[in-house]
C-alpha cells in the first residue's frame, strides 16, 4: 500500500476512486467559510466537506437539525471560493431532502448553481434511496454517510457507536452496498466499530471515509474547529487535537485587551 502523496491538480470524484484503487488514503476536512477553506486547500486536502456541523461549530446550535438550505448555500458559496484544488461536497441540511425525490432533486440543484459546490453529501440508506437516485440521474454527485447520522440524533437518542448489534451491522453493509450500486462516489461512516468499518470498506469500491470508524477504511474525516483545538468541549475517543487553538487565541486576545488599555498598542510605529 502506498502511503506517499500524490501531486494532483485538482481532485474530481473519479480521482478519489482511483486513490482508493491506487491504495493512497484521502483526507477530509470540514470547512464553512473562505479564510479558512483557504487555508485548508492550500495545505492539501483532497475533500473539503461544507458540513450541517455549521449548525453546531459556526452557529451554536446544540444539533445539526436547524441549520437551512440557504445558510448551508451561503457557507458553500464562501468555501468554492477559496479552492483551487481540493473537492468540495456540501450536506444536503435535515428537511431538504427527506419527504420526495422532487424536493430532494430541487435542493440539490440549488447548492450546486448558486454555491458552485462540486457535489452533495445525504445521510442515510434504504430510506432515501429514491432521492440519491433521482440527484444522481440530474448528474450531481452523491456522497452516502451512514452510521451515526446526527440529523437523525432524536432517533437514536444518543451519540453513542453505531452498528454494535449483528442487525444493525448487516443493515449498515447493505446499505453501502446499494449506494454503491446506485452511483455514489463515496460513504462517509461515522462512529461504527473498527472491525465492522474495515469490513464496509472490503466490500465495495467506492472510497469510505471514517469518523470515528478505525483506520481500515480509504480515508479520514474531522471536522476542522475540532482537530484545531477551536473547541474545547467536545472530546470523544476518536478525536485528535493537532492544535490547541482555544488556549492560544483566548491568551492572544487577553494579551490585546491589555495592550489596549495600557496604551501598549498602537505604539508609534503602528499608527500614521
Ligand atoms: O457535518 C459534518 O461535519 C459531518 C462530518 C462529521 C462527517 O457530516
Amino acid at each position: 500500500m502506498s502511503t506517499a502523496k500524490k501531486e494532483y491538480k485538482r481532485i474530481t470524484v473519479k480521482t478519489l476512486v482511483d486513490m482508493k484503487a491506487n491504495g493512497e488514503k484521502i483526507s477530509m476536512l470540514t470547512a464553512y467559510d473562505y479564510t479558512m477553506a483557504k487555508i485548508v486547500d492550500g495545505a492539501g486536502i483532497d475533500i473539503i466537506l461544507v458540513g450541517d456541523s455549521a449548525s453546531n461549530v459556526m452557529a451554536g446550535h446544540e444539533t445539526t437539525l436547524p441549520i437551512t438550505l440557504d445558510q448551508m448555500i451561503y457557507h458553500a458559496s464562501s468555501v468554492v471560493r477559496a479552492i483551487d484544488r481540493a473537492l468540495v461536497v456540501v450536506d444536503l441540511p435535515f428537511g431538504s431532502y427527506q419527504s420526495d425525490p422532487k424536493e430532494a432533486l430541487r435542493s440539490a440543484i440549488r447548492i450546486m448553481k448558486e454555491s458552485g459546490a462540486h457535489s452533495v453529501k445525504m445521510e442515510g440508506g434504504k430510506e432515501i434511496k429514491e432521492s440519491i437516485k433521482r440527484i444522481l440521474n440530474a448528474g450531481i454527485p452523491v456522497m452516502g454517510h451512514l452510521g451515526l447520522t446526527p440529523q437523525s440524533i432524536y432517533k437514536f437518542g444518543t451519540y453513542t457507536v453505531r452498528a454494535k448489534e449483528e442487525q444493525e451491522a448487516l443493515n449498515l453493509i447493505e446499505d453501502a452496498q446499494m449506494l454503491e450500486r446506485i452511483g455514489c462516489f463515496g460513504i462517509v461512516l461515522e462512529k461504527i466499530p473498527a472491525k465492522l468499518a474495515k469490513k464496509v470498506a472490503e466490500s465495495v469500491s467506492i472510497p469510505i471515509i471514517g469518523i470515528g470508524a478505525g483506520n481500515g477504511v480509504d480515508g479520514q474525516v474531522l471536522v476542522l474547529h475540532d482537530m484545531l483545538g477551536m473547541t474545547h468541549e467536545f472530546n470523544p475517543r476518536f478525536l485528535r487535537r493537532y492544535l490547541n487553538l482555544y488556549e492560544d487565541m483566548t491568551k492572544a486576545i487577553s494579551k490585546y485587551v491589555d495592550d489596549v488599555k495600557s496604551l501598549e498598542f498602537p505604539n508609534d510605529n503602528e499608527q500614521y
